[in-house]
């Protein structure tokens, strides 16, 4: 019998991470974020200063790069060759670089494996993009988070300001438009909502609400 997993995919902002780590604590499955992947190979490729037109070394880069996605002390930790990059990693800067990154085949079978590998061990929660279609097909249970651009916008303006960053809303709002753009639209694992998916409008929903929403789909997949 394979491990269990909750697929969550969705555009930025639907509430992925939020809903994502509470399910996860009340089930007792690991919680990976994937996006903290992509990021954090972003923020490398930054910090080396590798232009993102140059796939052959970004994808060299890849392929000699530690991340850890670690709980500790209630918080979790991105770790980047061994350095702890949890805030780093989510500045505006990164977010909009993650599209080079997440566009290049070769860079996203490497973190297709990594994430593959979680499922021997555990039992899974996975929120990205490409979750339910590329990296777990065979997903037990498929969930699509949504919400109005408004409201996803406000989202992470407050989840930026709780990191103490202070950022332009409009600005944020353009940034998430054309992030989902991108991700809808890229040759390689777009952001699809296939017919598998249960779909799942959050902008007039609480966290609870949501996250009742799956254990009851849940617990039907497994009666
Ligand atoms: O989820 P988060 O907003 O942190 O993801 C950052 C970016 O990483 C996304 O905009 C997307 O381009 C990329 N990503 C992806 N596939 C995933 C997770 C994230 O392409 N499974």
């Amino acid at each position: 019998m394979k491990n269990f997993v909750i697929a969550i995919d969705g555009p930025a902002g639907s509430g992925k991470s939020t809903v994502a780590k509470i399910v996860a604590k009340k089930l007792n499955f690991l919680y990976v974020d994937t996006g903290a992947m992509y990021r954090a190979l972003t923020l490398k490729a930054m910090k080396e200063k590798i232009t993102f037109q140059d796939e052959k070394r970004l994808i060299e880069m890849a392929k000699n790069t530690k991340i850890d996605l670690i709980y500790e002390n209630e918080n979790y930790k991105v770790y980047l060759d061994g350095k702890d990059v949890s805030d780093e990693i989510r500045t505006e800067q990164v977010s909009k670089n993650t599209s080079y990154i997440a566009s290049i085949l070769k860079i996203r079978e490497i973190l297709w494996e990594m994430q593959r590998k979680y499922r021997e061990k555990y039992h899974l929660v996975m929120e990205g993009r490409d979750i339910g279609s590329k990296v777990f097909p065979d997903a037990q249970l498929k969930i699509y988070l949504d919400a109005s651009t408004e409201e996803r916008a406000k989202r992470r303006y407050l989840q930026l300001k709780e990191m103490g960053i202070e950022q332009d809303f409009e600005e944020i709002k353009k940034g998430i438009e054309q992030r989902d753009e991108k991700d809808k639209n890229r040759e390689i694992a777009p952001l699809v909502r296939g017919n598998d998916y249960f779909y799942i409008d959050t902008t007039n929903l609480t966290i609870d609400q949501v996250v009742e929403k799956i254990i009851s789909l849940f617990k039907e997949k497994i009666h």
